[in-house]
């Protein structure tokens, strides 16, 4: 995908907080009802006050799903974005302030070597195979889904597109995360020995005709690099510190940090069980450093740690900032419709199918 990136002057990075924070609220005002901005629960404090819907990509799909603003400034990754897109009016136009900011996750699965997973796995068992896109993927992956009676998931609404699948054809090939894919379907009593993970390198993914017949799940072998900085070993040591401790992760971290955890979801569900829990409780969360922090601040009566000793951050979701949306918003409210997403048309339909399936499901 081609993609035209405007960023900022120099003069914009010298600009102190405060001017970025007058300027910003003057541009939104000037644009008004035109403009709607979601954010995801990963960006920074800084952009995060901005924006009119937070979410997590469920929510933050919904809301773009329902929003008639005309222009849609998405703080968030790329396929954040691109499903905005696909999922607006014709007559919207989604921007993002750092249209750079993509998904390693998203990246670790092309469309040129899935259809050729696709095909290899149909040699040996030609049984109907349904395929499963998390949301972190690119369009041509959920255009795929959707050309192919599948369908696109987020972490949120994961086990009912399994169990969709499921009702729908014998095997499901998922992708690109492994980890929610085989975080799912074990708490939805898979056995492992039924769920395989496809190794591009090798012939027929590393696996004998016998196994790929009698699978049900295949999995794409991507992971998202900041979930998996969480580790047992770790959730360990915190329990040994702190027997009160309940551990909370998300679906992306690996499968033993999830076997681990007392409780697994998705942003939004960390965020509400975090929430919704008595002040005194004591809790070690498996995710993004931005979302943590802003917990801790929310409940200072409760006692948040991460995982490790350190603090795992999305370098993707931290790129964008407050001065990137100030540079977007200002520029829309000048007429100049700069770092706008729009996915190619070859993709859109058939994305849209998927997406719709995944809408559908709740
Ligand atoms: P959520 O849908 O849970 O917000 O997850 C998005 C994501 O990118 C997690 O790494
Ligand atoms: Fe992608 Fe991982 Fe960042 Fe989520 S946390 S946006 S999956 S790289």
């Amino acid at each position: 995908m081609d993609i035209n990136v405007t960023f900022p002057s120099e003069e914009y990075f010298r600009l102190t907080d405060k001017e970025v924070n007058e300027r910003i609220l003057v541009a939104k005002s000037a644009l008004g009802d035109s403009l709607f901005i979601l954010g995801h629960h990963y960006q920074r404090d800084e952009v995060i006050r901005y924006a009119d819907a937070v979410g997590d990509s469920l929510g933050l799909s919904k809301k773009a799903a329902q929003t008639s603003a005309k222009f849609i400034v998405f703080c968030g990754v790329h396929f954040m974005a691109e499903t905005a897109d696909i999922i607006t009016a014709p007559d919207q136009v989604v921007f993002m302030p750092d249209v750079t900011a993509g998904c390693s996750l998203a990246d670790m699965a092309n469309i040129d070597q899935v259809e050729k997973t696709w095909q290899k796995m149909h040699y040996f068992s030609p049984e109907k195979t349904i395929p499963i896109t998390y949301i972190n993927s690119n369009v041509a992956l959920k255009a795929f889904c959707g050309k192919n009676d599948g369908i696109v998931c987020t972490s949120s609404n994961a086990q009912k597109a399994l169990e969709w699948a499921w009702s729908n054809g014998k095997r499901i090939f998922f992708f690109p995360d492994q980890f929610l894919g085989l975080n799912m379907a074990y708490r939805m009593g898979v056995p492992l020995e039924q769920i395989l993970v496809w190794d591009q390198n090798k012939p027929f993914g590393g696996h004998s005709k016998q196994a790929i017949e009698k699978s049900r799940l295949i999995l794409w072998n991507g992971s998202c690099c900041v979930h998996q900085e969480f580790s047992k070993e770790q959730i360990d040591l915190l329990r040994q510190g702190d027997p009160a401790i309940q551990i909370i992760s998300h679906p992306e971290c690996n499968f033993e940090v999830v076997q681990s955890s007392d409780f697994v979801g998705s942003t939004e569900f960390i965020i509400r069980k975090i929430s919704d829990s008595p002040d005194g409780t004591h809790w070690g969360i498996g995710t993004e450093k931005n979302l943590v922090n802003r917990l801790k601040n929310r409940f200072p009566n409760k006692k948040i740690v991460f995982l490790q000793n350190y603090e795992p951050f999305c370098v993707s979701m931290s790129q964008t900032t407050s001065v990137h949306l100030l540079f977007i918003l200002e520029n829309l409210a000048k007429g100049n419709l700069i770092n706008q997403v729009l996915v190619e048309s070859e993709y859109r339909e058939n994305a849209l199918t998927a997406l719709n399936r995944m809408l559908e499901l709740a």
